[in-house]
């Protein structure tokens, strides 16, 4: 496994892999990396000749400087468990390298960006489409793997390929959970053990809210989250929200195939986020 630090080296080798005909399957990262992570690691490796793996902690997507300050860093032990994932190469950019200046581009995802994150996260989403737009110039990928527990970021990524023209393709990976349904998170390193022990309930309000699909509206199953969540001393819920999984918009009445529930809670300062396909 090579580590690049800079951009010139990581596209001149991306570049030579392509024109010995070698597809590049990319996951981009911002490292404290877990089994989530490690699943797009191996399923890029099933599927591509050569796996690119960034690791960068993108500034301009953190709208709250307390949580950029605080995000867990660890890139030896990150470059180690890309090893025996089987990535081929790591781009570990500084901020300096990848924004010598500040890039000015807004983008407009036709309201995929102004709902759920994006609604509490201003900015949040123009911040990771810049720095993806400027990932995939840099590793020139074939295929790129994103999680579906950023659902929204994944549409959002799907909306800037077609938008922007990019011959990329964008392959969606299922959530990974701890034994106890907590999605995999590298924010969770930073919950207390009461904070972890507490967690798992926002897996149980999902599968609850699941539960209810074929029975209550929407505004029923969001009545029973709140209720549930108010009872829990340690989580604090920021928005319950049931949309379509194409559109991102929320549904009211009656629950349809292709509708999911979408969460985010606080414990402590630290914000996690899930989500579940209800029907
Ligand atoms: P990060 O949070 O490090 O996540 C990198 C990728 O891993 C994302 O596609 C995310 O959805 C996926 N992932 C995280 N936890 C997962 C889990 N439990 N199961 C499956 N996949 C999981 O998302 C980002 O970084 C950044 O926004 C980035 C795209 C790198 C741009 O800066």
């Amino acid at each position: 496994m090579i580590t690049f630090k800079k951009i010139d080296a990581t596209h001149a080798y991306a570049g030579m892999a392509r024109i010995q005909g070698s597809s590049i399957g990319f996951v981009p990262t911002m490292g404290a990396l877990h089994d989530g992570h490690l699943s797009l690691v191996r399923r890029a490796k099933e599927e591509n000749d050569l796996v690119i793996v960034s690791i960068f902690v993108n500034p301009i997507q953190f709208n709250n400087a307390g949580d950029l300050e605080k995000y867990p860093r660890n890139l030896d032990r990150d470059i180690v468990l890309l090893e025996s994932a089987g990535c081929d190469v790591v781009f570990a950019p500084d901020a300096a390298e990848m924004y010598p200046e500040p890039i000015e581009k807004h983008y407009d995802f036709g309201g995929l960006e102004t709902v759920m994150e994006g609604a509490f996260r201003p900015g949040h989403f123009n911040g990771v489409a810049i720095v993806v737009d400027k990932l995939f110039r840099i590793t020139l990928p074939h295929r790129a793997y994103f999680g579906e527990k950023d659902y929204q970021q994944l549409a959002i990524i799907q909306a800037l390929v077609k938008q922007e023209k990019l011959d990329v393709e964008i392959v969606p990976c299922p959530i990974r959970r701890e034994h106890d349904g907590l999605a995999m998170s590298s924010r969770n390193e930073r919950l207390t053990e009461q904070m972890r022990a507490a967690a798992p309930a926002i897996y149980q309000w999902l599968l609850h809210a699941r539960a209810m699909a074929a029975s209550h509206t929407a505004g029923e199953i969001e009545k029973m989250v709140i209720a549930e969540t108010q009872k829990n001393p340690l989580l604090r819920l920021e928005y319950f929200t049931i949309a379509n999984e194409e559109t991102l918009q929320a549904v009211t009445g009656r629950i349809s195939p292709g509708d999911r529930a979408f969460i985010a809670v606080f414990a402590g300062d630290i914000r996690l986020i899930d989500n579940l396909k209800l029907i």
